[in-house]
């Protein structure tokens, strides 16, 4: 039986730190006759005893005006939002979004909707789903009083992800990728009637922006395990809407794994778990969904270079390529991308020699400078890059260790 007056949560819940804040929030507010809340996940996760220490709080009134009242008395790391009236205050592993209470209309499916300031109530009506529609008051004489009128609770205890209206996802189709990643994270369940809107609504998440999109993504990829989202997503016919050749199978499940055991502390980038997801599509397919995502450069780089070099692992497979021919093969790709490959493929003579690029041979460097070289009678001239090359390659291939012996080496060429 969960708890009817939720201070005591808060109290052991939150670090001491912050639930000094929220009381000063709360002392602030009421001198000011406004309401506040906690609201969101953050009331979510007090309910199942999970640590979030993100908190969005609402505020019938101001909300920027209480955050700098809040950081006056309580000195943080403060940014204001006029233009959404909203403020982020931040502090040592912890943040405060504050924003006013506001009721929201979509103009357009998918667009970003109007904003009016409003009630609690109809603030927790627009959210997405019934267990991120509650709140808790944070007025000193209502502190820790729960505000649950979708039956939040109920859905918590039946471990279900229900929209609170049957066109939230038409509102925002988002919401088919964040149910998806609620549903994989907390080991929940779509209620029938919400996945049943959700495959009919699936054809609008072409209203949504590729940045809004990629955001889902990344959001999928901070999971502990975005394979899972993946997966369902590929079962329910959502994956496809990235690309129609995507799949979010076992392969995909082991890789991701892979990708979290190589990587320290355990959270591969977005770049790598996306060229994973990438791997299996042609270079044009590829191309496709980097356009379709809007990727930043590097990230669209890294993707692509991936694809390049798995359509040229089969030269990597050869066991009697020397240092400098593998160095060859792989110098003008990004290390994130030459991972993704050691993760994906089959080939452990190419996974050797992957492996041995990244954590010695990029590093290999001759002594010899081009100054070097005209101080000692090479004309100059092309000829200086083409001999600094070979000097490198002899220096990969242990055919030369010291100054001495590049000099060595340098000398003979010149006679020759
Ligand atoms: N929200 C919503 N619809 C969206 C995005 C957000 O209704 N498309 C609401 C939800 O009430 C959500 C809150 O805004 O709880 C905060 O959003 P966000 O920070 O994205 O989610 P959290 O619930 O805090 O979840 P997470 O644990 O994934 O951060």
């Amino acid at each position: 039986m969960l708890p009817a007056n939720l201070a005591s949560r808060i109290e052991h819940q939150l670090p001491v730190k912050l639930v000094e804040i929220i009381h000063t929030a709360g002392r602030i507010a009421n001198s000011q006759h406004q309401n506040l809340y906690l609201v969101g996940g953050a009331v979510r996760d007090l309910l199942l005893e999970k640590p979030n220490l993100d908190l969005d709080i609402v505020v019938e009134g101001n909300a920027i005006e209480l955050a700098r009242q809040l950081t006056e008395v309580e000195p943080s790391s403060i940014i204001t939002y006029p233009q959404f009236n909203t403020a982020k205050i931040t502090g040592n592993r912890w943040s405060l979004d504050l924003a006013t209470a506001r009721s929201e209309s979509y103009p357009q499916p998918g667009a970003l909707p109007t904003v009016t300031p409003s009630s609690i109530e109809t603030d927790l009506f627009r959210r997405d789903f019934t267990i991120n529609a509650m709140a808790i008051c944070l007025n000193p004489d209502r502190y820790g009083e729960l505000i649950d009128r979708y039956r939040g609770q109920d859905d918590l205890k039946d471990k279900l992800i229900r929209v609170l209206h049957d066109n939230s996802f038409v509102d925002d189709a988002t919401r088919i990728w964040r149910g998806l990643r609620y549903e994989q994270r907390l080991g929940f369940q779509l209620e029938a009637n919400t996945l049943k809107l959700l495959l009919r609504d699936i054809p609008m998440l072409d209203t949504i922006s590729k940045e809004r999109i990629r955001y889902e993504l990344e959001c999928i990829f901070s999971e502990e395990q975005p394979e899972k989202v993946l997966r369902r997503a590929d079962e329910l016919g959502v994956l496809t809407k990235l690309h129609p050749a995507l799949t979010g199978n076992g392969w995909l499940a082991a890789k991701f794994m892979a990708a979290r055991q190589l990587s320290i502390p355990n959270s591969p980038s977005f770049s790598l778990y996306l060229a994973l997801l990438a791997y299996r599509l042609t270079p044009s397919q590829c191309e496709i969904l980097t356009l379709s995502l809007g990727l930043a450069k590097s990230v669209a780089q890294t993707i692509r270079q991936s694809t390049t070099i798995k359509t040229r692992l089969e030269a990597l497979t050869n066991p009697k390529l020397s240092p400098s021919d593998v160095y060859r093969q792989l110098h003008h790709y990004s290390a994130t991308a030459i991972i993704a490959n050691i993760i994906a493929t089959d080939s452990p003579v190419a996974q050797q020699y992957m492996e041995t690029f990244l954590h010695h041979l990029r590093y290999v460097k001759s002594i010899l400078s081009g100054d070097d070289l005209i101080a000692m009678g090479v004309p100059q001239g092309p000829q200086i890059k083409q001999l600094l090359e070979q000097l490198h390659q002899a220096k990969l291939d242990g055919r030369v260790t010291t100054r001495q012996d590049e000099e060595k080496l340098v000398k003979k060429w010149l006679i020759s």
